[in-house]
């Protein structure tokens, strides 16, 4: 069983965005599942790198949108993009100077980060984007 289930409740009404939220639901399914297996630092750390990477594509993609169309929002998702980010590379951090092992803590840490992300903040653009088309 994955560690995050992909649910029409996280859909944000954006095809596009739902297929990114999807790719990080995967990467952070990938940790847990490496994580499981006993994987080593060097598979668990690239994960990490994985998704630090795509977590700033995926902001970069939804600013540029906002930007686009001309979203009311975007100072806020802005903010709450920098928060994010840094709050997952702190996590990364602590991963590098810490322990050889991902913890339960630091795995429901992330699961928690990504519903926040989507059901909080991102769920707000949805109506306005579909607005200007699109979906
Ligand atoms: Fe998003």
């Amino acid at each position: 069983m994955a560690y995050i289930d992909w649910s029409s409740e996280l859909s944000v009404g954006v095809n596009l965005f739902d297929e990114q939220h999807k790719k990080l639901v995967g990467i952070i399914n990938k940790l847990y599942d490496a994580m499981k297996e006993g994987k080593g630092r060097n598979v668990l750390g690239e994960i990490f790198n994985e998704l630090i990477e795509y977590t700033k594509f995926h902001f970069k993609a939804e600013e540029e949108v906002f930007l686009k169309y001309d979203y009311p929002g975007y100072s806020e998702q802005q903010r709450e993009h920098s928060k994010l980010t840094k709050e997952v590379m702190d996590l990364k951090d602590k991963y590098d100077k810490g322990n050889i092992f991902i913890t339960v803590e630091m795995l429901s840490f992330l699961k928690d980060w990504l519903s926040h992300h989507i059901l909080e903040v991102d769920k707000k653009y949805g109506p306005y984007l579909k607005q200007k088309g699109i979906s």
